[in-house]
């Protein structure tokens, strides 16, 4: 893949590197799009990272279809299509690892300890691997976003990072791989997370602004609906993710809830009402 990489880059291409972890969906398709804008050679990594996962957590019931996945990535345009087995890229041996300071945490961090680790890690390699110039990422996943923007910056990786808006199913659900795991139940039950993010935009608008009023409001509408367990709700800094007891400019409310048995995540920017 470094050679590939390193003869697009003599060739004068701009390589475009989407990282993910397969079982592609229209939300990964939206960053394919996105990638073609910026570059002329693009690349997408297929690889489900075992660093970024709990012990009690699925990697192994993660779903994996390569096949299915070179289907899709084509019909977009892809060029380059990069799927290391683990072995290849965690060596015997392996023991350098990215740590961040502050970012890990707030919102995931707490509950998913090493996650934050495990994706700063393999992104460094993909990036030291393929050197992309541009590199395309989801909003839905808004603190890892925020911690690969920290990451290039502080390590000076000169790859330009572009976040892509969250894209949704018609009735609002955030698309995610892990929506394959919801029975029918759950599905109209996942629905809570966007449905409660609209709620604190309307409050908000409407001239609510106090932190614990919003959580509160949103707690409880996740709440009535059943086979729902929140982990948090928080409204906090875009930048530093630390929490804020008003909402007085751009904030981030992000969402972390287990439905049924499947841990999904959601947030939106509240923007008041300017004076
Ligand atoms: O968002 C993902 O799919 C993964 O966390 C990433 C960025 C591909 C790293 O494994």
């Amino acid at each position: 893949m470094r050679q590939e990489a390193i003869r697009l880059l003599q060739s004068g291409k701009t390589v475009v590197l989407v990282p993910t972890m397969g079982y592609l969906h229209e939300g990964h398709l939206a960053l394919m799009r996105e990638g073609q804008k910026h570059g002329d050679a693009l690349i997408v990594s297929i690889f489900v990272n075992p660093k970024q996962f709990g012990p009690a957590e699925d990697l192994q019931r993660y779903p994996r279809d390569l096949d299915r996945d070179m289907t899709l990535a084509e019909s977009v345009g892809v060029d380059v299509v990069f799927a290391p087995e683990a072995r290849a890229m965690y060596e015997e041996g392996f023991q350098t690892h990215v740590d961040l300071e502050l970012l890990p945490r707030h919102l995931c961090g707490p509950s998913r300890p090493n996650h934050f680790r495990g994706v700063a890690t393999v992104v460094a390699k993909l990036f030291n691997i393929m050197r992309p110039q541009v590199a395309i990422f989801g909003e839905k996943d808004y603190q890892q976003l925020a911690i690969i923007r920290c990451m290039v910056r502080d390590l000076s990786f000169g790859t330009r990072i572009i976040g892509v808006p969250t894209v949704r199913e018609p009735d609002g659900l955030a698309m995610s791989t892990r929506n394959t795991y919801l029975s029918e139940d759950e599905r109209r039950s996942a629905l809570s997370l966007s449905e409660s993010l609209q709620q604190a935009q309307k409050a908000v608008a409407e001239g609510i602004s106090d932190s614990a009023d919003l959580t509160r409001s949103t707690s409880g509408l996740i709440g009535s609906y059943p086979h729902t367990r929140i982990d948090y709700v928080a409204l906090c800094d875009p930048d530093t993710l630390e929490e804020v007891d008003r909402v007085d400019g751009p904030t981030l409310m992000a969402l972390a809830v287990r439905v049924g048995g499947t841990r999904l995540i959601d947030n939106a920017i509240l923007k008041p009402i300017e004076d």
